[in-house]
């Protein structure tokens, strides 16, 4: 019989994850039992939580800001797709071996290809933001093999270090770096078939200005990671100019999924 599973997710802040409310539902609904905790963790105690994690037989954990990326020298091995990523959301533990994974990119492609049937294949994509959630857009992008994909950051710096991390590991696949001014992105996001915003604008209903929205073709489709508010600005304005969008939740639903499954087949 499987055993009760005992997971967690560590973050600084934590109390406004949604992962204990989705986690210890299925934990519930599935019959498989356990708990999942929030763990407010500052970067001082990672390193303690993670021996602790090993040494009293968690199952495994989620990772959140901001250790997503100094984690990963703490484990003892690292996924593929988590290392070309440079971050780890999801661990487990076998024995005494913690693997870091990222489930990330799997959960945004799972939550766009649920939602629209046209393959990503080839398409001209405008990232926005060049962070964390970038990284892993980008990854996902890169495996689906994209046209071209631009990413536009605040600090342009940030951008072009992304695409030359990238570079390497997906040289077929076009890149371009761009500072965040719609001056210089006009002409991609005319031409544009998908529009994501991975930066932290629209959390707490905040808004770019001005907004990217009136220059994309009306066949674009606007899609945005903040899930706090459901509909961000930016998806709104979209909705109302006709644009298909993808807000953030189901990105978020779809990575808790895929971690929960690596969690059950421990
Ligand atoms: P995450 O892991 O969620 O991606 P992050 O790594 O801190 O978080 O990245 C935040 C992103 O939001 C960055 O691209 C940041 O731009 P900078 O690199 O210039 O800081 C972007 N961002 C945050 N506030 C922003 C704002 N007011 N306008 C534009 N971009 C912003």
């Amino acid at each position: 019989m499987n055993q009760p599973l005992f997971l967690g997710i560590i973050g600084n802040p934590i109390g406004h994850s949604l992962s204990p409310l989705i986690h210890n539902r299925w934990l519930g609904k599935t019959g498989r039992g356990g708990i999942y905790l929030p763990f407010k963790i500052p970067p001082a105690r990672l390193k303690a939580f993670v021996r602790k994690a090993r040494r009293q037989k968690m199952d495994g954990f989620n990772v959140t800001i901001p250790h997503k990326e100094t984690i990963l020298p703490l484990m003892n091995s690292v996924s593929r797709e988590a290392k070309a990523i440079g971050a780890v959301n999801t661990v487990i533990r076998k024995g005494k071996n913690l693997t870091g994974e990222n489930t990330d990119w799997q959960g945004y492609l799972a939550a766009y290809h649920s939602r629209f049937k046209k393959p990503l294949a080839g398409k001209t994509v405008v990232v926005l933001g060049a962070g964390g959630s970038s990284r892993a857009i980008l990854y996902a992008l890169c495996r689906e093999k994209v046209g071209l994909v631009i990413v536009a950051n605040r600090t342009v710096a940030k951008a072009e270090k992304l695409v030359g991390a990238f570079n390497p590991l997906f040289p077929k696949i076009p890149k371009k770096a761009l500072p965040l001014k719609l001056s210089l992105l006009k002409p991609f996001l005319k031409r544009c078939d998908l529009l994501i915003n991975t930066t932290s604008v629209g959390l707490n209903a905040t808004r770019f200005h001005p907004s990217p929205i009136p220059l994309l073709s009306r066949k674009a489709i606007v899609s945005d990671l903040v899930y706090n508010p459901l509909l961000t600005p930016l998806l709104k304005e979209a909705r109302k100019r006709g644009h298909p969008i993808l807000p953030g939740l189901p990105m978020l639903i779809y990575q808790a999924a895929f971690s929960f499954r690596l969690w059950c087949k421990t």
